[in-house]
């Protein structure tokens, strides 16, 4: 090699090295803080009157004190991250956002904006599907400098999921998934997706589908996914139509026939939507806000299964991550995922329906930023999203089959209850008092975990009146998912045949399903389980303690630690 080619594949080379390292450093917060320091700019101020007081102080400053607030991106500077474990990605817009002329959310005027109505994806018609393909098409052949392209549609979900952007008054990133933010800001993604898509074809009465993998005819990926515009080539072909999908999907074929599996989807869909889901915190995941103790992770159960469950399940098996769906930072990137959010969307509001609203300032007040049809930038709060009437949108009815999908006991409560008394008092019963721990080092779930946890004295003996507007909540603390990918344990309690164990039988309270993404390697996470509805189909709600089983279901367990088991109440 002559030396001028030398030195240039030298330099060449450092500077890949230098790259990567920077890039594999930029999980320490440290560094971070350094970089926005040097980047810091202030979100312009003055743009309304709601947001004027949380701007005013510089982006990149920590917040003093233990003060509370709503969660705000700081756009000053966009980091690159990992999608995964190990796979570094850079997704950040070509441009700094705040170049762009930022607004304020308004609500389209009633007057002149007719409701779009999104339907059932599996009974569009043929010219429903001819537009929704063509306007993919041309949102595809956008450029990048565009932000209503295509691919930067789908970078957002990967900025968002990986922590691309902070939180302003903060080093810790903006996370969109595992906790109360995932319904808001998915609702608004779409959103602002959907708005695209209809201007691009000149149609202002475009609605995106709804993919009801929950309902007995929807639970096949919808067939018009395969054609055109809509083809992505990382799915998993075995899942095509008529392949039923799997809502408890965890990596191994299910094996089931396609009526058993409808059947366990159902059941699965009850414990989600109703027993599990009495509390906003079991639905929507725990109180994610700006400030001390307000960073938490912690996914309700609609986005553990079927949101999860259902990524996986799309995605190819050719990737470590089930890329494109299987992981957030490519999922955007597969046309269906847009209706399958669709449908996580109406499940949202048929949860509503029935449940208090969560009416925290700070969940109410965290604003996000994203491009409309006119490329101009909006800041959009979650209170503008609360109401899907103002939004002009609304779902098909649909029959929700699955509210009637209540699991039964696997074996009569009576001669369970005999069985457990039995084990008892055969075998030397380790208890777990309540509020235990598994030690200082937790406990590995490399196998099942049956464990006896004691209930609080307190709750067994109040008043059966005062004891229906409590929730009692089974906590498994400390969560850490040490392994690189999809991790899946289903948790059951007083099972007395364990080979019987699966979400159609009511001993099943809940499953923990967790993708890893960048943003939040390396943090602990609670997983909350509502009880009571089980424990009294079980008989089981005067009992002195209850039987936990951790049951892992992915090879990954064998990396997952658990600190310990608790049991709370909360009022429904
Ligand atoms: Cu942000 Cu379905 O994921």
């Amino acid at each position: 090699m002559d030396p001028q080619k030398w030195i240039l594949s030298f330099t060449l080379i450092c500077i890949l090295g230098v790259s990567v390292f920077m890039l594999s450093a930029m999980d320490s917060s440290t560094i971070r803080t350094e970089i926005i320091g040097k980047l810091n700019r202030v979100v312009p101020d003055g743009l309304g009157g709601w947001s004027a007081a949380l701007t005013s102080q510089p982006s990149g400053k920590k917040l003093k004190g233990n003060k509370l607030l709503p969660v705000q991106v700081n756009l000053t500077v966009c980091l690159p991250t990992f999608g995964r474990p190990g796979k570094p990605v850079y997704c950040c817009p070509p441009r700094n956002m705040l170049d762009d002329p930022i607004v304020d959310f308004e609500f389209p005027d009633p007057a002149t904006t007719p409701i779009r109505v999104r339907r059932f994806a599996h009974r569009l018609d043929e010219e429903s599907i001819a537009k929704y393909e063509k306007a993919v098409s041309i949102m595809r052949s956008l450029p990048y400098s565009d932000p209503r392209s295509f691919t930067r549609q789908a970078n957002l979900h990967c900025q968002y999921c990986t922590g691309s952007f902070l939180q302003q008054h903060s080093t810790l990133p903006v996370r969109v998934h595992k906790t109360w933010i995932f319904f808001p800001w998915h609702r608004m993604l779409l959103y602002f997706h959907e708005k695209i898509l209809g201007s691009l074809i000149g149609d202002d009465t475009f609605a995106i589908p709804f993919w009801p993998w929950d309902l007995p005819d929807g639970m096949t990926l919808p067939a018009f996914y395969l054609n055109g515009s809509f083809i992505n080539h990382q799915r998993d072909p075995t899942h095509f139509p008529p392949a039923v999908a799997d809502l408890d999907f965890q990596l191994a074929p299910g094996g089931t026939s396609p009526e058993e599996q409808t059947d366990l989807n159902l059941a699965l869909m009850y414990n989600q939507m109703v027993s599990g889901a009495k509390t906003a915190e079991l639905f929507m995941g725990c109180a994610y806000k700006t400030g001390e103790g307000g960073d938490c992770f912690g996914p309700g159960t609609m986005e553990r299964a079927p949101h999860n469950t259902i990524h996986k399940w799309v995605g190819s098996a050719f990737h470590t991550g089930r890329e494109d769906m299987g992981v957030f930072y490519s999922a955007a990137r597969d046309p269906s995922f847009y209706a399958h959010h669709s449908n996580i969307d109406r499940l949202w509001e048929v949860w509503r329906a029935t449940h208090p609203e969560v009416n925290d300032p700070e969940f109410l007040d965290s604003y996000m930023y994203f491009h409309d049809d006119t490329s101009r930038l909006v800041r959009i709060r979650f209170r503008d999203v609360m109401d899907i009437d103002k939004l002009r949108y609304r779902y098909e009815g649909v029959e929700n089959t699955w509210l009637a999908a209540r699991p039964k006991p696997s074996v009569s409560p009576r001669l369970a209850r005999r069985e457990i008394r039995k084990r008892e008092k055969e075998q030397n019963v380790v208890e777990l008092p309540t509020g235990s721990q598994f030690g200082p080092t937790g406990r590995v779930l490399d196998s099942t975990v049956t464990v006896r946890v004691v209930r609080p004295r307190e709750v067994r003996s109040r008043a059966r009146r005062e004891k229906a507007q409590l929730e009692e909540i089974l906590v498994v603390e400390g969560i850490d998912v040490k392994a690189d990918d999809f991790v899946k344990f289903d948790v059951y309690i007083n099972v007395v045949d364990s080979t019987i164990m699966s979400p159609k039988y009511r001993e099943f309270v809940g499953t923990f399903v967790d993708i890893p993404s960048g943003s939040s390697v390396g943090k602990k996470i609670t997983l909350k389980l509502g009880l009571s509805e089980a424990l009294e189909d079980l008989e089981a709600d005067q009992d002195r303690a209850i039987w936990v089983t951790l049951l892992p279901r992915t090879e990954s367990c064998n990396k997952v630690i658990v600190d310990g088991l608790s049991i709370q109440f909360t009022r429904k």
